[in-house]
């Protein structure tokens, strides 16, 4: 299979949406959630992300797993859910979120392929580290890279330089997969080659930077690379 990709020498992976299920947890409380865990999942994972734009303008930066509560207790209030065992239970499932299923087979292919592999996300150190066991990925991954450790959230340029600093790669010769369109679009415009992995069918937002590709799961990366 020709590249379509050429020259790269690392494969990237945002976290939350791109490997790991983001709406797992609203769907594994189903039981108790009923007809409002969709509503609720979206509510929860709009304001996660909401604060996370928000704190970084304000320069009051807390860690991922405080903004995850922040926005669940937000989507609960909305939805006039008040429940503190189904709150824990949604904060722990989403420190152990599942994986796509895709994911464990792709970055075994790419590691067999030869590529550097790691993930660049907005969670904690510990949250990714979770997750990262629960899916047995470990092995596949020769880095993980935390907004944690520079007090800032995507999309600000430098969580993007953390790859490059970190890999040892130049942007150019970075792969960068994320589901989260706006995600993408930042780091196409920070200078790295991106896979934009539409898992939900959405448009393309109206900022500046275009993925190179656009892929529905992680399935069809490896022969876009030329595996
Ligand atoms: C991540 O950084 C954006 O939540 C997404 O993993």
């Amino acid at each position: 299979m020709a590249a379509k990709i050429e020259d790269i020498g690392a494969c990237v992976f945002d976290a939350y949406g791109t490997l790991f299920d983001v709406n797992a947890a609203a769907a594994q409380c189903r039981d108790a959630l009923g007809g409002k865990a969709d509503e609720l999942s979206a509510l929860w994972r709009t304001r996660q992300l909401e604060y996370t734009w928000l704190r970084s303008l304000m320069q009051e930066y807390v860690e991922f797993w405080q903004v995850t509560g922040d926005g669940l207790d937000y989507a609960l209030a909305v939805l006039g859910i008040e429940d503190d065992a189904l709150r824990q239970r949604l904060m722990d499932i989403y420190m152990r979120l599942d994986a796509y299923p895709e994911v464990k087979d792709v970055l075994t292919a790419l590691k067999v392929g030869g590529f550097k592999t790691a993930i660049l996300s907005n969670g904690s150190p510990k949250m990714l580290s979770s997750a990262v066991e629960n899916a047995g990925i470990n092995e596949v991954l020769d880095d993980t890279f935390s907004v944690d450790s520079i007090g800032i959230y995507k999309p600000h340029p430098s969580v993007y330089q953390m790859a490059v600093d970190g890999l040892g790669v130049n942007a150019e010769r970075i792969c960068f997969m994320s589901s989260n369109a706006w995600d993408a679009a930042a780091a196409a415009n920070f200078g790295f080659r991106v896979v934009w992995v539409n898992r939900f069918g959405q448009p393309q937002e109206r900022i500046p930077g275009d993925p190179e590709q656009v892929i529905q799961t992680l399935e069809a990366l490896p022969p876009l690379l030329g595996l």
